[in-house]
């Protein structure tokens, strides 16, 4: 994290300068690089969920949508729940509609979270969660998955989970790992959760995104349902990042705190986008089937091609995201290596200590997407092969 001291802003916040996504993708335009740094597709989603918002807004009405989000929504976020992964929900009560993701979790982590209280996290972690659990006056405990398959150990979890510990934060599939945790790891999980009376909070914006294994919400391990905010967004399932269009499912009393919280921070939003998304969930199941199997193609071309480059690669099981080791280059500091990249081969990608507490384990590895075209992928493996050791 940048370290810079920004003279403004609250000291609980010192540290959390600009993400690295952002001075990565500018790097990436500043030297005509492939950008496989931050995780946007190069290509738009269906033709027939953009539809949808252009014509909810030529049809209107373009206002203030309901605070909770349109009912339509949050019936087509129920109808998924329960074709996938067979979670019933009130549309009316457990569901809110949320400015993508990460308004979700940071709107939840507000709502539960008192000053002082400890959230358990996962190591590597997506950069927002340290940020809003430090925004809540929390303090984050961290536990960390080790590569080659980033397995954690249980007495770690365990050892991890004190008193103070109010709520778990898991993101399964897991950015930037890849990992999809097992049904093992998550009746461990959920059996320390429902023990210690912890409430889950689950990051699942990659739920569609699994090529080895299977996503199994956290929500439906015994115990669970009543103690957990499943989280997701559009952005991922239907390649349609921008559209910052999300959801949060959980029993009535979690919703209504958490939804105190957004309508404070946005109100509302995306009216259109609403009724897009609608459109994505209920679309057939081939749509969800082949968007992982075109994803997986992608990701065998590029981890091989960086095997072939010469980095140890950890092949993922989902998300569109790989992890790579640059030791085999002679080189541990994978910060240093990624400012470096685009000079060296015209390709960014973004150093996965980043996403860490403990620097020495996160250090040499970095993190390269494959939600990029064909051809950019074969490309970006060109010129990483170049790459001199
Ligand atoms: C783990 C994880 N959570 C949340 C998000 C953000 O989701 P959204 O764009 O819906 O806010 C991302 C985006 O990269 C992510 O990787």
């Amino acid at each position: 994290m940048p370290s810079d001291r920004l003279p403004y802003l609250t000291a609980k916040l010192q540290g959390f300068g600009t993400t690295i996504f952002a001075e990565m993708s500018a790097l990436a335009v500043a030297t005509a690089s492939v950008n496989l740094g931050q995780g946007f597709p190069d290509t738009d989603g269906p033709r027939e969920v953009a539809d949808a918002a252009v014509a909810a807004i030529r049809g209107g009405p373009n206002q203030y949508p309901p605070g909770p989000g349109i009912l339509d929504l949050r019936t087509a976020i129920a109808e998924h729940q329960a074709r996938f992964w067979g979670i019933e929900l009130d549309p009316e009560t457990e569901v809110l509609v949320t400015a993508g993701a990460t308004e979700a979790v940071a709107a939840t982590l507000l709502a539960l979270l008192e000053v002082g209280d400890e959230v358990i996290v996962f190591e590597p972690y997506y950069d927002s969660y340290a940020a809003c659990i430090a925004l809540a006056g929390a303090r984050r405990r961290v536990v960390t998955l080790r590569p080659p398959d980033y397995a954690f150990s249980l007495e770690q979890l365990r050892a991890a989970i004190t008193p103070k510990t109010k709520l778990l934060l898991l993101n399964s599939p897991h950015n930037p790992t890849g990992k999809v945790f097992t049904r093992d790891e998550l009746t461990a999980i959920a059996a320390l959760c429902v023990e210690h009376d912890l409430v889950a909070v689950t990051d699942e914006v990659y739920e569609h995104l699994v090529y080895d294994g299977e996503h199994i919400p956290i929500a439906t391990m015994p115990g669970m349902r009543e103690r957990t905010v499943t989280i997701s967004s559009a952005g991922k399932t239907f390649s349609m990042t921008g559209w910052k269009t999300g959801w949060a499912c959980a029993p009535a009393p979690l919703v209504e705190a958490v939804r105190t919280v957004k309508q404070f921070v946005t109100y509302v939003h995306g009216a259109p986008f609403q009724h897009a998304a609608a459109a994505g969930l209920r679309l057939p199941d081939e749509y969800f089937s082949s968007l992982a199997g075109e994803l997986a193609a992608k990701r065998d071309l590029l981890a091989s091609g960086l095997a072939d480059a010469g980095f140890t690669v950890y092949p993922p099981s989902g998300t569109y995201f790989v992890t790579a080791d640059i030791r085999p280059f002679g080189e541990t500091d994978g910060m240093a290596f990624c400012r470096s990249l685009p000079e060296r081969c015209g390709v960014v990608a973004v150093p996965t200590v980043v996403f860490y507490d403990d620097v020495e384990a996160g250090s040499p590895l970095v993190r390269f997407t494959f939600c990029k075209r064909r051809e950019v992928l074969e490309e970006a493996v060109v010129r990483l092969k170049s790459l001199e050791k």
